[in-house]
């Protein structure tokens, strides 16, 4: 049987080479990882630390890092590439002259223990969380430990630098952040502020101050390996202790230590149980600063959150983050870049009294201490708030003792602070009722508004005229976005009851086609006149799915002339069923296996018009959709032979999930990427793959495996390969002389189909440019072996 040989293959694939563990740390000279998501890393020797690329989260680009090996959140101490992450399929090798040297796809070098080294014989990643590399005489020519970034771990010492350490952007993100920690010649620890993109320092917002007897000193940051203080070193045995560690060495429970500075600004030393039963987690044992929300000088301008943003101190005694209202968060997705206000405020003479315009909320501990524009005395707390209502600049008032402090935008330095004026108050204006304009419609006034303030009047002018054509541009589009949301609501689905299509399909006579779902009937339904349709009786559905109703939505909500429409559905009791609009041509393999052919020119416009299709279902529907099951009897063709996707969104409906085990892999075999099969997450690449071998159908005419074909051609994907190797290609499309006279665009195809099925899913490209390519719009660039030994990581 043909796909079970196929199937036979990739699990020969599979089993092959790539899981070779380490077992003693060290790594000869020449071996090498790749970047994809299941590379095994080189472990240390009891498997407590792991050198290797760890994927970012939703990312497809790598970092080449060290981290926890043995606890589930596998903490990442150590990072080669945080401002340049690897795209997936970069290599790191071990060389004898250069050391370890990172290659992207592209052939571009990192040398990444620099400086240039010379005779490196083996590395070896060791079980204090040290990547070595070591020269003949088994001596230390490089190690991670002398390049820290932002974690010092137990036995670990730094020397005086500007900075020891650097903080990475955000929690996932490693790119270089804006908190360092020095350690100053006098062997003071300092923790500073840059001003990103440049590394200028800011002045400390914190200093330890404790030793500047001596400069002559040389001082260190180390970590005890033992007992897991941290302390600075000076001269003859001097030991200033930081953070005193593990107090009971002999209780028996053994920790993991290190001292990171996060992302937050906060430098903390934390510990972790070795055993882990499930849902332990780091603890603090000691940090600095002891507040960071109360540190004036920790950036120039925002503060830790960010503008118009309230610190409060965590437990942890890291920040946590607020918007007071009416305020809301900048950026969804990140914390840390503070909080818009929801309303503009106006200032236009003659407009309504400001007490039917707004109202202030009165909130107690909180302050902006470096906002102020005003300080009126004495006031009491009426005063101060009336005097904030009736100032259009004025959009908080901090009141306390006999002051009234007005503040205007944005706020910064924003903290909890119960500490000064014990009944001080904070008087917050927001707009009264909840009339405000939608968030984009401001973020376009803030931006207009700051421009205007800022630019001459000829200039002002000039803006003008541009900024009416861009509102007319915007409202345009907006009409056309509304028209297109109001026709997503006439196409509402429609409901049918079971005997309604009892009756359409006339007692479910004449059956269209039998798919892994269940059979398609042919009906007739009234929809204005009377239509063919499809019906499709979904037979693998269990009862009582609520996600029925969802995905039918959300297939309900696509739109692109080339996916075959949804109409309407049934969901009555056991009955669960899709009626779709008729294909009078049927599907794409009849013409490709059967008799009747198509032409060159017909093959090429369809294989263009799938592209299409698929591209909108990756990136344009505003759900995504993975296909999982692209092959030829999935095309049907309407009236004029346009290409039509049909059954996209049910791998969903079905709950197919790669977590399920290889019987019931999804899709059909010879057409499914070879993630399938292995542990290894299925993302949208894995329709490219599919894409890529029904383009190869496509362009021969022929099934991807054909057993009665003389061998080497028995399977489509290897024999093009060699023929696109050997030059050979007219023989792929045989005697079909349209193709054949059409030499530029059948090698373009073809080296589309290539790239399509490239074993690693990294190298296949994304649909967009697949069609870019296809199209002629994008030059097609030589493509590798389709399986190349990318899974052999180490020889
Ligand atoms: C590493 O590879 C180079 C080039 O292929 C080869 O000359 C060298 O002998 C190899 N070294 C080892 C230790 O295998
Ligand atoms: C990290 O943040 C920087 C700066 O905002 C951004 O350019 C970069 O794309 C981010 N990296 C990742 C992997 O998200
Ligand atoms: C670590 O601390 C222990 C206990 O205080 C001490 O005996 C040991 O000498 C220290 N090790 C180093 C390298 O300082
Ligand atoms: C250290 O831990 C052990 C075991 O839990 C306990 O028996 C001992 O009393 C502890 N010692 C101190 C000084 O707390
Ligand atoms: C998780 O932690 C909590 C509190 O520390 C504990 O009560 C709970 O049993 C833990 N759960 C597991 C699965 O360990
Ligand atoms: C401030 O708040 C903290 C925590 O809520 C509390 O422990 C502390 O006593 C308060 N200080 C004053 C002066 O009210």
């Amino acid at each position: 049987m043909p796909s079970f040989l196929l199937h036979l293959l990739f699990l020969t694939i599979l089993v092959s080479p790539s899981a070779v563990a380490q077992t003693d740390g060290t790594i000869d000279v020449n071996a090498s990882l790749t970047a994809t998501d299941n590379a095994t890393p080189w472990l240390s020797p009891l498997g407590h630390f792991a050198f290797g690329f760890r994927q970012l989260e939703k990312s497809d680009l790598f970092l080449l890092s060290i981290w926890y090996h043995k606890i589930p959140d596998k903490t990442i101490v150590w990072y080669a590439n945080g401002d340049n992450p690897a795209p997936g399929g970069s290599k790191v090798q071990l060389t004898a002259d250069r050391g370890l040297v990172l290659t992207d796809p592209q052939g571009k070098v990192t040398l990444i223990s620099n400086p240039i080294l010379a005779s490196v014989v083996y590395g070896k990643m060791m079980d204090n969380g040290n990547f070595v590399l070591a020269n003949p005489n088994s001596e230390t020519l490089w190690e991670s430990y002398n390049h820290a970034t932002d974690t010092i771990l137990p036995s670990q010492t730094l020397g005086v630098g500007r900075p020891v350490l650097s903080s990475r952007l955000r929690e996932n993100n490693f790119s270089r952040g804006r908190f360092q920690l020095n350690l100053v010649e006098n062997g003071n620890l300092e923790l500073v502020t840059v001003n990103l993109p440049g590394s200028h320092q800011n002045e400390p917002y914190f200093s330890d101050g404790m030793k500047s007897d001596s400069n002559s000193a040389t001082y260190q940051l180390a970590f005890n390996r033992s007992a897991y203080y941290m302390y600075i070193s000076g001269n003859n045995n001097q030991k200033f202790v930081l953070s005193q560690g593990e107090l009971n060495l002999s209780s028996g429970l053994d920790f993991y230590h290190r001292a990171t500075l996060n992302f937050d600004g906060v430098f903390t030393h934390y510990r972790h149980p070795k055993t882990t039963m499930g849902n332990e987690s780091w603890s603090p044992l000691w940090s600095i600063p002891e507040n960071i929300c109360v540190q004036r000088s920790v950036s120039a301008g925002s503060g830790v959150c960010g503008y118009n943003r309230i610190c409060r101190l965590g437990i942890d005694r890291r920040p946590v983050c607020e918007c007071p209202r009416p305020f809301s968060l900048r950026d969804p997705d990140d914390d840390y870049r503070g909080c818009i206000p929801d309303f503009i405020q106006s200032c236009d003479e003659g407009q309504e009294p400001a007490e039917n315009l707004y109202d202030i909320d009165t909130v107690t501990d909180i302050n902006w201490p470096t906002s102020d524009y005003d300080m009126l005395q004495p006031y009491d707390d009426d005063q101060c708030k009336e005097s904030c209502l009736h100032d259009c600049m004025c959009a908080v008032a901090i009141w306390g003792g006999d002051m009234c402090w007005k503040k205007k935008l944005p706020l910064s330095n924003g903290r909890v602070d119960n500490s000064s004026s014990s009944n001080g108050k904070a008087f917050i204006k927001r707009k009264k009722g909840n009339s405000s304009p939608s968030r984009k419609n401001q973020d376009t006034l803030i931006i207009l508004v700051s421009v205007f303030l800022s630019s001459s009047v000829f200039i002002n002018f000039v803006l003008l005229g541009v900024i009416c054509l861009g509102f007319m541009l915007v409202y345009n589009s907006k009409l056309t976005r509304n028209r297109k949301g109001e026709s997503g609501l006439e196409r509402n689905l429609r409901c049918f009851t079971y005997k309604e299509l009892l009756h359409a399909t006339n007692g479910f006579k004449e059956e269209l086609g039998r798919g892994s779902f269940g059979i398609v009937y042919k009906g007739v339904v009234e929809v204005g006149s009377s239509s063919p349709v499809a019906v499709k009786k979904l037979d693998r559905i269990q009862d009582g799915d609520n996600e029925f109703k969802t995905e039918v939505n959300v297939i309900g909500q696509t739109h692109h002339k080339n996916l075959v429409r949804l109409l309407g559905f049934c969901d009555e009791g056991i009955h669960r069923m899709l009626v779709y609009e008729f294909m009078s041509n049927g599907s794409l393999a009849g013409f490709l296996f059967g008799e009747l052919k198509l032409s060159w020119d017909q093959r090429t416009q369809i294989a263009i018009e799938i592209a299409r299709g698929l591209f909108y279902l990756h990136d344009e529907c505003s759900n995504q959709i993975i296909h999982c099951d692209v092959k030829p009897q999935n095309i049907l063709l309407d009236d004029y032979y346009n290409a039509r996707i049909s059954d996209f969104g049910l791998a969903k409906l079905l709950r197919m999930d790669q977590s399920e085990t290889h019987t019931a892999i999804r899709g059909t075999k010879g057409y499914v990427a070879p993630e399938w099969f292995r542990n290894m997450p299925i993302t949208v690449k894995a329709d490219v793959y599919s894409f890529g071998v029904l383009l190869l159908e496509i362009i021969c005419s022929r099934r991807n495996v054909d057993m009665e074909i003389g061998d080497d051609k028995a399977i489509l994907t290897y024999w093009a390969y060699d023929c696109y190797l050997e030059g050979t290609i007219d023989a792929l499309v045989e005697d079909d002389m349209d193709a054949i006279s059409d030499q530029k665009k059948l090698q373009r195809f073809l080296m589309v189909a290539i790239w399509c099925i490239q074993e690693d899913p990294y190298l296949r490209p994304t649909m967009k440019k697949v069609l870019l390519m296809l199209e002629g719009i994008v030059e097609v660039t030589a493509p590798p072996s389709p399986s190349p030994f990318s899974t052999i990581r180490r020889n």
